[in-house]
């Protein structure tokens, strides 16, 4: 084992639903153990397995659905220019996959204002994260060039929410959830590399042979911005739950 990788902990498994099962015990921990728990949520396909199991197994009990009355959740990013309500928003894909079964209260929940004044949405945020607290526990996938929320690869990164440019890698990436590429947004608002090490704990979900070199790439060596989930590295709680073997990493 590495030095990085004595840091990191790494859950390996073949089957999804064990690893989908293992994330959703970490935040049903953090749930049970943290009175009023401030989640940071991501979206895309990587957590949807992980949010059908929170759904399912706080239905199955009540003192559990209970829990979700307390949560703060805040969301990684969100879509420039889409609505809410556009059925592609980050907004509506948190309330399609998890937060409609949820006694979740409407204003505790938190996603990136894209739309209107963007610096000041930004600010807001930021202003919103820290008089929470910051979360107890941030769920992220990586994209396949090892962005971690939209923090894309480039020369430096943004410490803090921020809109962003996406690039053509990550645009295409997501072209599978529009009709056709020309309508996936060409911005994000999307929390700082900072902002996401300020969580307590992070779980990290890369699935697929797509998300192997990025993983590679991201534990394996030094801190890069051209990778920036390789800052992930300095966080002293960070557990990654993966479905291929990175026998790179050993
Ligand atoms: C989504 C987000 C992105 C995704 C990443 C992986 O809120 O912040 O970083 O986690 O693009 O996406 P999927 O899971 O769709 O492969």
């Amino acid at each position: 084992m590495t030095g990085n990788l004595r840091q990191t902990k790494w859950v390996i498994h073949s089957d999804r639903k064990i690893l989908d099962e293992a994330a959703a015990d970490i935040l049903i921990d953090v749930l049970n153990k943290v009175q009023n728990p401030v989640i940071g949520f991501a979206t895309g396909s990587s957590p949807l397995g992980v949010y059908q199991s929170l759904v399912k197994r706080s239905l199955a009990s009540p003192a559990l659905l209970e829990r979700w009355s307390h949560v703060h959740g805040f969301n990684l990013d969100e879509y420039v220019g889409l609505s809410e309500q556009h059925e592609q928003s980050y907004h509506a894909y948190m309330w399609n996959h998890l937060y409609q079964f949820l006694p979740v209260k409407p204003e505790n929940i938190h996603v990136p204002n894209g739309n209107g004044d963007l610096i000041s949405n930004c600010l807001a945020y930021d202003e919103a994260l820290a008089e929470h607290g910051w979360p107890d526990v941030q769920i992220l996938g990586i994209g396949k060039n090892g962005h971690i929320g939209f923090n894309e690869p480039a020369q430096t990164l943004s410490l803090h929410t921020h809109v962003t440019d996406l690039t053509e890698n990550t645009r295409s990436a997501n072209a599978r959830f529009f009709t056709n590429e020309q309508e996936v947004p060409t911005q994000a608002i999307t929390m700082g590399i900072a902002d996401i090490l300020q969580a307590r704990q992070i779980i990290l979900l890369a699935f697929g042979e797509e998300k192997r070199e990025a993983l590679i790439r991201s534990f394996s060596g030094s801190v890069s911005t051209l990778c920036p989930a390789s800052f992930l590295q300095m966080h002293a709680n960070v557990t990654v739950l993966t479905d291929k073997e990175v026998p790179e990493l050993k």
